[in-house]
């Protein structure tokens, strides 16, 4: 069945939505995204994604098309006009469409900014991955030196994806001077010493908005978190190891570079961190 999606101000089905060959998302990248989960028809940490989404477009000097408020009732009513109950919501903003090809930005009182949004219908709680959990294989980080931006520059990502999947795995974990900075798409946790150690953050990652949410139950919960690089090494002896994001929500990692961690099985603190952050969420979902 067809979805019905927005494109700058308009509700239409998506067989009739349409964005320039001109367009800046298109033509350089010049964009950047969110994915908010849908958990009961409920939104998962709007704020979160919406002020990550400011920051986003701050760093590159662009303004947001709509208020936070008009965002909301966006995603709120593609979620009703869809009859998504649990799934997704992306949104997309580009730097619009000039009349040309052009390196330089266009001037955006001349050029408005192009604003997508379409929602995706899947089984987020139910999940296969989260069962028998992920194995990764490690791949050199060559991105961009700023992965804090949620940018649309999503090739190596998507490339690193398939590296896994001709390696016979699930995903890969990007490895930048020796240290692990995240997943093509998730942020990365080892479980070593009886403490959660993940990546500190900085430019060389995007700020989770699962992230800060799973950080926040883990020390509610007692747990020990350490924010500090991790190598590919020490990653291969821990004792667990998972990857968040709104998408997979805590998902375990079981082996990496085919070397099993702990019995080789989802360990218990992902399991345990994957309860937390499904319950907690669907309190908190707006
Ligand atoms: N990806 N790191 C990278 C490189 C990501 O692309 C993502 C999210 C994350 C996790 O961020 P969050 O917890 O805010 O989802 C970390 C989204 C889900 C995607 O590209 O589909």
């Amino acid at each position: 069945m067809s979805r019905t999606v927005y494109v700058n101000g308009a509700y239409l089905p998506e067989e009739e939505a349409r964005v320039s060959i001109f367009d800046r998302g298109f033509l350089f990248a010049d964009g950047v995204y969110e994915v908010t989960s849908v958990l009961d028809g409920k939104l998962v940490d709007f704020a979160g994604h919406a002020a990550r989404l400011a920051r986003s477009l701050k760093e590159l000097d662009m303004a947001a098309p709509v208020t936070d408020e008009e965002l909301l009732q966006i995603h709120r009513e593609l979620v009703r006009l869809n009859d998504v109950t649990e799934g997704m919501v992306y949104l997309q903003i580009t730097r619009g469409a000039p009349p040309d090809r052009d390196f330089v930005f266009p001037d955006p009182e001349a050029v408005p900014p192009t604003l997508v949004l379409f929602t995706q219908s899947k089984a987020l709680i139910e999940s296969a991955a989260a069962e028998t959990g992920l194995r990764v294989i490690s791949i050199d980080d060559i991105r961009w030196g700023r992965r804090d931006i949620k940018t649309v520059q999503l090739l190596y990502p998507s490339m690193g994806k398939m590296m896994a999947k001709e390696a016979g795995a699930d995903d890969a974990w990007m490895v930048e001077d020796g240290m692990v900075t995240e997943g093509t798409s998730n942020n990365a946790y080892i479980v070593t010493g009886g403490k959660i150690v993940t990546r500190n953050l900085g430019t060389e990652i995007l700020h989770g908005i699962t992230r800060s949410a799973v950080l926040t139950f883990a020390r509610e919960a007692q747990m020990e978190v350490e924010e500090r690089p991790f190598s590919i090494e020490e990653a291969k002896k821990a004792d667990e190891a998972f990857v968040t994001s709104a998408s997979t929500f805590v998902t375990p990692v079981v082996s990496i570079d085919g070397v099993a961690l702990g019995d080789g099985a989802p360990g218990p603190v992902a399991r345990r961190l994957r309860e937390i952050y499904i319950e907690q969420s669907r309190k908190a979902a707006i």
